[in-house]
């Protein structure tokens, strides 16, 4: 009997993402694992598989003890889950910095293990020619400015950037270089506003904000920060569910239930055959 023809699977492209400046509000989540992966998959348009999951995931106080094999264990799950968006992987803290030649290998590493569609990295002016280096060697880079969690040590915590007039003006140049180095967009975290409205007039490549106000051109949110999982959020997510409070609520009632003998009932036990 011939083999089934596999469906083909379209996903959303870099340049139909950078095609997005100023149209329709590009929408993104991150996503770790394949499950969630696809229930949000027909909802975005590209999945991030960002290295918050050092974090939210693993427990780590920051992103910097990320390592790389991390960001590509759970790349491959999401993009098993996910059908239609553009799948978009961290290169974490140590794996791209040094040099543009480390970036590509690493970066290579990363495309040819999980199969994602680009890959994410922290820094402006000073990554610029690392993202020419990689753009031109068929490496879609997003890009990111502003607040850049990989430089915690150095900020010295997550606030807003961008409150001066010098650190406003670095973060707009840091975007255009980014820009014009060939990112494909750009993500701008926790800034003030004004400085995602310049931004975004500026670069030809659409903006994605998170903590940058509705201006951008798009917006990211850490799924499980918007979905309510932590008692504590940050000022710019908007909690869309409670899901901390729903599965307390439901493991509650499981223990209960057990402690009870309710659980397992009639209905989820296995009788013999007469
Ligand atoms: O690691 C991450 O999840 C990110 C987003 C918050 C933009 O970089």
């Amino acid at each position: 009997m011939a083999a089934e023809t596999p469906i083909p699977r379209k996903r959303i492209t870099t340049p139909e993402i950078a095609a997005r400046k100023g149209g329709e509000p590009i929408v993104s989540l991150t996503s770790y694992h394949a499950h969630t992966a696809a229930i949000a998959d027909p909802f975005v348009d590209f999945l991030l598989v960002g290295d918050s999951l050092g974090m939210v995931m693993h427990g780590y106080e920051s992103t910097v003890p990320v390592p790389l094999e991390l960001m590509v264990m759970h790349g491959r799950a999401v993009v098993r889950g996910a059908r239609r968006a553009l799948v978009v992987v961290d290169m974490p803290f140590g794996s791209y910095e040094e040099s543009p030649a480390q970036a590509f290998r690493n970066a290579a590493h990363v495309m040819k293990e999980t199969g994602c569609g680009a890959i994410k990295l922290e820094g402006g002016r000073r990554m610029a020619d690392t993202i020419r280096f990689l753009t031109e060697r068929g490496i879609p880079v997003m890009g990111h400015v502003g607040l850049t969690p990989q430089a915690v040590n150095i900020l010295g915590g997550y606030g807003a950037r961008g409150r001066d007039k010098a650190e406003a003006a670095k973060i707009v140049a840091d975007a255009v270089a980014v820009a014009e180095a060939g990112a494909f967009s750009i993500v701008v975290e926790g800034v003030v506003e004004p400085i995602a409205v310049e931004i975004t007039q500026k670069v030809a490549c659409p903006t994605i904000g998170i903590g940058a106000s509705a201006q951008c051109d798009g917006q990211v949110l850490v799924a499980e920060d918007m979905l309510g999982l932590f008692e504590r959020t940050p000022r710019f997510v908007k909690r869309f569910d409670d899901l901390a409070g729903r599965i307390s609520a439901a493991v509650e009632t499981y223990a209960t239930e057990v402690r009870a003998r309710s659980f397992p009932g009639p209905e989820q036990t296995y009788a013999p055959k007469d």
